[in-house]
């Protein structure tokens, strides 16, 4: 304990003891078990959350277009369906979230968009998975990343709605892991007396999350993950075309991409950055860049990226050791305040600590960007209300013909 003391009294973090004292034994036990978790690098990083740690040579990247897709559409799909069909390809569907913009409690895929009847993200979500199995001709093996804030509630939605159809022999759920947060003066944020205000600590943990559980081992055949976010309720999730096309260009990733409407549009962008692939933030652009074009009169800098990667197994079990930046966010955390009353702020009050899986493409060596139809593949459900909410994207789905 005395050394536990010295520790927090060094790191300026000895608030964190209150009502230490008249805790039961076990609950004592377990906190000391999460402080000793903590790795105090990544929480330093709150002093410089807006260091962007100096970007490389950065360049366009080459990418398929829709016209080249079309062109070679049949090769591409029976390639990728011959993957699906000897188990080689897996989807991972990144559902560890905490959706905090959304502002729902429950976990974010649970969210019923329906206006007539229930449909809920989700549903939609298997049910194009389902599609693309349908006529690749096989169910490929689902993994589903929660964290510990949802894991529980996600199981049981999912089994109360008998997977939506989906095959349980191939669904296999697995946790993320979670890190503390603090607020914005780098103090320690408390969810109760003895226990540290943990959170998701972001999509780009899902590897080592998913080797952790060994959920991978009964699908041994496995050569392919296709990793995606859950909120985008156009999803096109083990697509044998795309899945093709990147088995075909011998690259190790690949990347589905929309067009970017405008040069200052707010999405990453994919591009060479020191010959590597790399997904870059649109605020690391130069006015120069976003305004560049290129021979074909497109932006240059155009392929906005939908969180939607296809992933060589080989390549990843390589680079499992290497380490990914640490991303400092600002969000709202619910904590006690000295007095151990609970609060659920309003607006942002401290930084949580995540990797990205968009920091995983640059150790990836190579990525294929693989254009999409905007209209057809991207209706991400971030907020409640204005831009990628419940709003826009059931306009979207209406006119793609989805009954709500
Ligand atoms: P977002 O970056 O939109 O984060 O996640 P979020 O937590 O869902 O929402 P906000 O920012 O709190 O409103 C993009 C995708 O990555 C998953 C999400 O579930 C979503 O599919 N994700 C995010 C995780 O699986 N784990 C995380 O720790 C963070």
């Amino acid at each position: 304990m005395k050394e536990l003391n010295s520790l927090l009294s060094e790191k300026g973090q000895t608030h964190i003891l209150q009502g230490f004292d008249s805790l039961p034994a076990e609950r004592q036990s377990e906190f000391i078990a999460e402080i000793e978790n903590i790795d105090w690098d990544v929480l330093a990083l709150w002093k410089h959350p807006e260091d962007l740690s100096g970007k490389g040579r950065v360049e366009p990247i080459e990418g398929l277009s829709l016209q080249q897709i079309e062109e070679r559409k049949g090769e591409y799909f029976a390639i990728g369906a011959e993957a699906i069909m000897a188990g080689k390809v897996a989807c991972v569907l990144l559902a560890g979230g905490q959706g905090t913009r959304l502002g729902s409690d429950a976990p974010k895929g649970a969210y019923n968009i329906g206006l007539t009847h229930p449909l809920f993200i989700f549903e939609m979500q298997i049910r194009n998975l389902l599609a693309a199995c349908e006529a690749a001709g096989a169910p490929v093996p689902l993994f589903i990343m929660t964290s510990d804030k949802n894991d529980a509630e996600t199981r049981a939605f999912l089994k109360e709605h008998a997977y939506f159809g989906y095959p349980e022999s191939h669904i296999r759920f697995f946790r993320q892991e979670m890190a503390p947060s603090v607020d914005f003066t780098g103090k320690l944020f408390l969810e109760d007396r003895g226990k540290l205000s943990l959170s998701p600590n972001g999509n780009g943990g899902w590897y080592s999350s998913l080797k952790r559980s060994g959920a991978d081992l009964d699908f041994p055949a496995i050569e392919w993950y296709n990793v995606y976010g859950v909120d985008n309720v156009l999803q096109k999730s083990a697509d044998p075309i795309f899945i093709g096309a990147v088995i075909a260009s011998g690259m190790n990733s690949g990347a589905k991409v929309v067009r970017k409407t405008e040069p200052h549009e707010k999405v990453g962008v994919l591009c060479l950055e020191n010959g590597q692939p790399s997904v870059i933030e649109y605020y690391e652009l130069t006015e120069e860049m976003a305004a560049m074009k290129g021979n074909d009169g497109n932006l240059a800098y155009s392929f906005g990226v939908i969180l939607n990667y296809l992933l060589s197994a080989k390549k990843l079990a390589e680079i499992a050791k290497e380490r990914i930046p640490v991303h400092v966010v600002k969000k709202k955390i619910p904590h006690i305040d000295a007095q151990g009353a609970y609060i659920k702020p309003e607006k942002e009050n401290g930084y949580k600590f995540e990797t990205l899986i968009l920091d995983m493409i640059r150790l990836m060596d190579s990525c294929l960007p693989f254009e999409v139809v905007r209209e057809r593949e991207f209706a991400p459900i971030k907020n409640k209300e204005g831009i990628d909410s419940v709003e826009t994207a059931r306009i979207l789905l209406q006119k793609n013909g989805v009954d709500l």
